[in-house]
């Protein structure tokens, strides 16, 4: 075996080892966790089919019973063993998209337990893009069932250590399939009648990206609000606090100038913090971390540096928006959620 570490108790594995790949593959056929690469963000993996491995995982995660797994597959006919009524328009996104950030929300067949699809009738699937997992998707003989590898409203994790931080002493092992290249996880969509999408949670793949396979395509309101107190959410996820670092979040919506001008009349304090965008807030009198020069940048990297700023120990931090336009869409969705939905316009 090439087993890189062993970190915080979890062994670290490589992606790129045959031996490796065997050892996760029987790890996940006997129905254990495993922490897995995606190009989104890190999974916590479990058999599909085994209602107690996906137990394990709402256990470790401390998830709510009733918010549905991902269930992630290999090959696109492998839709066919856990879904039905497959609309034409899944086909041709499947062909397009797949391997890729793209979860689509089928019908269920009965093969896939209720433990994993948070009770209901339908589940979520998608093909991932590293090749490790779906590897180890074709070695198990399994399809894995992966939320995101975090504590339960914590953000996710974009690298094998931030999977070792939240999942010490819970799970065996993690494959270490470095730095996630989309850092944010996968867009959510669900097929209604009148040849319609309806986004529930946005990601790499945008509305645009989208419109060719359907007359209208819906962002759900969730997306950009909260939900009011007896709202239905079309996506459990929706209901959840998310995303969410110990520090208070402040988000700003503003033009550069403004944002720059309201950060410069902070009062300095060493808890108090400001997540910029490309080279601004360059005289501000607190501390600046820059978080990217484009959306694909602050994708990328916005969870890492919201878990950094929990190890800076920060107390307060004024976050400027990207755009909500493209991607900026969705790093604004986790955003938002991060914030609480306090957000300052200027
Ligand atoms: O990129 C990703 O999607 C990552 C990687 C690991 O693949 N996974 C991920 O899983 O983000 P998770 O569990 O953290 O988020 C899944 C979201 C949740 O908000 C859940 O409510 C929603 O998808 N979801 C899953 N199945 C659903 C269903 N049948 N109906 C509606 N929403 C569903
Ligand atoms: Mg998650």
């Amino acid at each position: 075996m090439k087993i890189l570490d062993n970190y915080k108790g979890i062994a670290l594995l490589s992606d790129n080892s045959e031996s490796d790949l065997e050892y996760a593959a029987e790890l996940i056929r006997q129905g254990e966790l495993v922490g897995i690469p995606t190009e989104t963000v890190y999974g916590l993996g479990a058999d599909a089919l085994n209602e107690e491995a996906v137990k394990k995982i709402f256990a470790a995660k401390g998830r709510p019973a009733d918010n549905p797994l991902i269930v992630h597959i290999a090959d696109t006919e492998q839709m066919e063993l856990y879904a039905h009524d497959i609309l034409p328009a899944a086909y041709r996104l499947a062909h397009d998209f797949w391997p890729g950030p793209l979860t689509m929300i089928l019908p269920k067949r009965d093969i896939i337990p209720f433990a994993a699809s948070g009770g209901l009738d339908t589940v979520g699937i998608r093909m991932p893009q590293s090749e490790f997992t779906r590897k180890l998707i074709r070695k198990s003989g399994r399809p894995v069932a992966a939320p995101s590898a975090n504590i339960s409203g914590y953000p996710s994790p974009t690298t094998a250590m931030h999977v070792c931080h939240d999942m010490q002493g819970k799970i065996k092992a993690v494959v270490d399939g470095g730095e996630c290249r989309v850092g944010l996880e996968s867009t959510v969509i669900a097929f209604e009648k009148n040849n319609t999408i309806r986004i529930l949670r946005p990601g790499f793949i945008t509305p645009n990206d989208l419109s060719p396979y359907a007359e209208k395509i819906i962002t759900d309101k969730a997306i950009l609000n909260g939900l009011s107190k007896d709202e239905k959410a079309s996506s459990p996820g929706m209901k959840y606090k998310h995303y969410s670092p110990a520090a208070n979040i402040i988000l700003i919506e503003a033009a550069k100038a403004d944002f720059e001008k309201y950060v410069y009349d902070l009062i300095p304090d060493k808890g108090t913090y400001v997540a910029a965008l490309g080279g601004e807030a360059k005289n501000c009198p607190c501390s600046v971390i820059h978080y990217g020069n484009t959306p694909q940048e602050c994708a990328k990297n916005l969870f890492a540096v919201l878990r950094k700023l929990d190890e800076l120990d920060a107390k307060q931090v004024y976050v400027h928006s990207p755009g909500k336009e493209g991607i900026g869409l969705a790093v604004y969705n986790r955003l938002i959620r991060a914030a609480g939905f306090e957000v300052i316009c200027l």
